[in-house]
C-alpha cells in the first residue's frame, strides 16, 4: 500500500496546521476524510440540497437515488443480503438505543454485555434495568483483558434474550470471539447485538457469515461525515420490531386515529435525514473499498508492534490488555504512575501537533472496577505511518521525563 499516495488525499495531513505537520493518533474517536467524501458532502449542499423521498422535482428525485446508492453501497460493505436491513442512523450509540427499545424486554429477561463496554452499550441496559427490570449481567474478561468464552458460555441459557457486545474494544483494542459467541447464543434462542464501532473501520466484516443479528457503527470512524451511523438488522427481525421513534417519513399514511407504517427503511428513519452524510458514508466505504480493509489491518499492527515495544520501555508504564500487541488491533493504551495521562496528551498537542486521547474514553465503569485514573490512547488508521510514530516516541519519553 502506497501511504504517502493515500495521505494525499487528507487536506489535514498537506497542510498541517499553520504549516506545522500534523500528527493524528485519535482515530478511535474520529478519523479524518478523504476529499472524495468532503467532495460528496460539498456537492448535496452545491448542487441538489432537496429531500430524498418526498418531493416529485429533479431535485429530489437526485438525493432520493443517491442515498439509495449509498445503501447499497453500505450493505454490499458489510455482506447484507438486502438493502433494506441498513438503517441510517447518527451514530453507534443510536443504533443500540434503537435496539433496547424496539426489541420489546420485558421484566426478567436477560441482557449479557462484557466488562469494557463504551457507555453507548452500558447505559441503555441500567436504565432498562432500573426502569423495567431486565436484568443486566456481565462477563468479566480474563486477567490480561481478553473475552473468557468459558465465563460466559456458563452464563448464557434461555432466560438470555440479547447478547449485546462491544466487537473490538475501544479501551484496548481487543477483538471478541464473535462468531463462537453468536452460535452459543442462538443455540440458547437469544439475539446477538455487536457494537461495532472500533470493528467496521478496521477488519472484513460480513454480517450473514456471523449470523449476527444486529450491528451498530458510526461512520465518522470509518472516514464518513460526523453524526453518521448505521444499524444493520436482519429483515425478518427489523420488520418485527417497534420503531422507537416515529414520525414524518416512517407512515405510508396517517388519519386522525391510526396511521400505517412504511416497509423497511424507512419505519426506523423518522423526519428529515441527515442526506449529506449519507452521501458522503457511501464515499467514505468506496474509498475503503479501494484502499482493502486487510492493507488497513496489516499497517495497524505493524505501527502496533514498534509502538508497544518502545512503550514498554518506558519505566512505570503499563499498557491496557494482552501484552501482544497483535491482539490489540490498531489501539495503545497505557498508563504512567503518577502521571496525568491529560497532561501528556496536551504537552504533546502543544509542542509537536501530535494528538492523541486521554481520559477514560467513555469505558468509565472498567477504570472505576479496576481503580485506574485514566489512560493515554494512541489510536492509528492506514495514514499513519512509522515515522509518525518515531516522533511520537521521541517526545512521549521527553514529556514523561519532563512529568516525573
Ligand atoms: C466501542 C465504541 N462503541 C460505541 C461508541 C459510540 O460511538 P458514537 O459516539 O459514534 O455513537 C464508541 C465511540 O468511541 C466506541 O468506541
Amino acid at each position: 500500500m502506497d501511504i504517502q499516495k493515500f495521505k494525499q488525499d487528507f487536506p489535514l495531513l498537506q497542510k498541517g496546521i499553520k504549516g506545522k505537520p500534523v500528527v493524528y493518533f485519535d482515530n478511535a474517536c474520529q478519523t479524518l476524510r478523504p476529499l472524495s467524501v468532503i467532495e460528496a458532502v460539498n456537492q448535496y449542499y452545491r448542487e441538489y440540497p432537496a429531500c430524498a423521498g418526498r418531493s416529485v422535482h429533479k431535485l429530489g428525485e437526485l438525493v432520493t437515488k443517491k442515498c439509495d446508492e449509498a445503501r447499497k453501497l453500505v450493505a454490499d460493505f458489510i455482506g447484507a443480503k438486502r438493502r433494506e436491513e441498513i438503517i441510517f442512523t447518527r451514530n453507534t450509540t443510536e443504533g443500540i438505543n434503537l435496539v433496547a427499545h424496539s426489541l420489546g424486554l420485558k421484566a426478567g429477561d436477560v441482557v449479557i454485555t462484557t466488562d469494557k463496554e463504551h457507555n453507548s452499550n452500558l447505559v441503555p441496559w441500567q436504565r432498562l434495568a432500573q426502569k423495567i427490570g431486565i436484568i443486566h449481567k456481565i462477563v468479566p474478561s480474563k486477567k490480561d483483558n481478553t473475552f473468557d468464552l468459558e465465563a460466559f458460555t456458563e452464563m448464557v441459557d434461555e432466560k438470555v434474550k440479547l447478547v449485546s457486545m462491544v466487537l473490538t474494544s475501544n479501551l484496548d483494542g481487543v477483538t471478541i470471539p464473535a462468531l463462537e459467541i453468536i452460535k452459543i447464543t442462538h443455540r440458547h434462542g437469544g439475539k446477538v447485538l455487536l457494537d461495532a464501532a472500533q470493528a467496521i473501520p478496521h477488519q472484513q466484516i460480513n454480517v450473514r457469515k456471523l449470523d449476527v443479528d444486529f450491528l451498530a457503527f458510526s461512520g465518522h470512524k470509518m472516514l464518513g461525515p460526523s453524526g453518521t451511523g448505521v444499524l444493520y438488522g436482519k429483515y425478518k427481525l427489523l420488520e418485527e420490531l417497534e420503531p422507537f421513534m416515529v414520525g414524518g417519513d416512517t407512515v405510508e399514511y396517517s388519519t386522525y386515529k391510526d396511521h400505517k407504517f412504511l416497509p423497511l427503511p424507512e419505519k426506523f428513519e423518522a423526519g428529515l435525514q441527515n442526506y449529506a452524510g449519507i452521501i458522503g458514508l457511501g464515499a467514505a466505504v468506496k474509498y475503503l473499498d479501494k484502499i482493502g480493509l486487510e492493507n488497513i489491518a496489516k499497517q495497524e499492527k505493524k505501527l502496533n508492534r514498534f509502538v508497544t515495544k518502545e512503550i514498554e520501555k518506558l519505566p512505570n508504564t503499563t499498557i491496557i490488555g494482552p501484552s501482544d500487541p497483535a491482539l490489540r488491533g490498531g489501539i495503545v493504551s497505557f498508563y504512567v504512575k503518577g502521571v496525568d495521562p491529560h497532561q501528556i496528551a496536551l504537552i504533546l498537542d502543544e509542542s509537536s501537533n501530535i494528538m492523541i486521547r486521554s481520559g477514560q474514553h467513555c469505558v468509565h465503569s472498567w477504570f472505576h472496577a479496576h481503580n485506574i485514573q485514566a489512560s493515554a490512547r494512541v489510536s492509528f488508521y492506514f495514514y499513519n505511518t512509522l515515522e509518525e510514530v518515531e516522533m511520537f516516541i521521541t517526545n512521549l519519553q521527553r514529556t514523561v521525563k519532563l512529568l516525573t
